[in-house]
């Protein structure tokens, strides 16, 4: 246990996880000290206090910092460390997320449920793995007709979970499961193993507006795309139903002009939105574009369906957005 120097430390236990998880969130098979600062500290200090007891213990922690855990490796960069809470971070979305973030990219989303709802269509129950499960918006696609099944969501922001599970009462046919954690936890056997044990084999797997942030997550210089995702993707497909769905759907730039032009967007947003330290938005180069994604998919042996230009919109917040659907044969 730490002393911090500032703040008491008020849960020094090893990590319990969320009351619904089974086991520690581990990485390969280590545990880590889990750190969290009494008296809702500014952010800023939490990070610096997580690098701080990092780098004195010479060992990785997982920091809980407002709803979000972060690993930090002794010698993170604080900046490396900010740019990971931001993109986990929806404590200033997260009250106006629908509004900041379903609405603006009306167009995406209707493209996505469009696309899950035909593709479910003939499935009387779903047994669904959604990963950056955030607020719940798969869940409310999927389940919004009444049908039955399970579902768990996945999401290192509890702050985002406790809002997917405040909808509970809307689906009583669906049993509702939630776990906080990078979806690089899924890398692991047991944590698997939880999964399965809890859903079954998903039938259906959702990872909506998620991808890049995943992939982005522990990302080194130099890494190529899809260096973190894809041997995620490769477990998940592994512990799939055959014959099950996996649904896809995220955003891209076609060229810098129209990126430069969502930044713009972007920030003006937040500004507006009093956020103080506005996020910059994954560049073209970190995203991946739907031939990158199907190739991807293609790779891990799944069968993946031909796109329509229905699959593919421009959203007025001037960001892309697409889905696409593969098979597990
Ligand atoms: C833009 S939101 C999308 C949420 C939901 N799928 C939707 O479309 O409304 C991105 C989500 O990714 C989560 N996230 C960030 N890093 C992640 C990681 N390494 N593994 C899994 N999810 C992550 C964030 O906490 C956030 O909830």
């Amino acid at each position: 246990m730490h002393e911090p120097s500032k703040h008491p430390v008020l849960n020094a236990d090893p990590f319990p996880g969320h009351p619904d998880f089974n086991g520690p969130l581990t990485l390969e098979t280590q545990s880590y000290e889990r750190i969290e600062l009494a008296g809702d500290p500014p952010y800023q200090d939490s990070l610096r206090y997580g690098i701080e007891v990092a780098d004195g213990s010479g060992e990785t922690v997982i920091l809980k910092v407002k709803g979000v855990e972060l690993f930090v490796d002794p010698g993170t960069e604080y900046e490396e460390l900010h740019g990971q809470f931001k993109d986990c971070e929806f404590n200033v979305l997260s009250r106006n997320y629908e509004r900041d973030f379903l609405q603006a990219n009306a167009e995406f989303y209707a493209c996505v449920a469009g696309r899950i709802h035909q593709v479910t269509a003939c499935c009387p129950r779903l047994d669904v793995l959604s990963i950056a499960a955030g607020q719940g918006y798969e869940l409310d696609t999927v389940f919004a007709r009444g049908r039955e099944g399970k579902f768990l969501g996945l999401d290192p922001s509890e702050q985002m979970l406790r809002v997917l599970e405040g909808k509970d009462d809307r689906y009583p046919e669906t049993a509702i499961h939630t776990r906080v954690a990078r979806a690089h936890a899924l890398l692991e056997e047991h944590v698997r193993e939880d999964i399965i044990d809890t859903i079954g084999r998903p039938t259906l797997v959702t990872c909506v507006a998620g991808l890049h942030v995943i992939d982005k997550t522990g990302r080194s210089e130099g890494d190529a795309l899809g260096k973190q995702v894809r041997p995620i993707l490769a477990a998940v497909v592994d512990m799939m139903q055959s014959g099950g769905f996996i649904v896809v759907g995220n955003y891209y730039h076609k060229t810098d002009a129209d990126y430069e032009r969502f930044a713009q967007i972007w920030h003006d947003k937040q500004v507006a939105n009093g956020v103080a330290n506005p996020h910059q938005p994954t560049p073209p180069n970190k995203l991946f574009t739907p031939q990158q994604m199907g190739r991807m998919l293609e790779g891990l042996g799944l069968n993946v369906d031909r796109m329509s230009p229905n699959d593919d919109v421009m959203c007025s917040t001037g960001i892309r957005g697409y889905v696409m659907v593969a098979r597990k044969l």
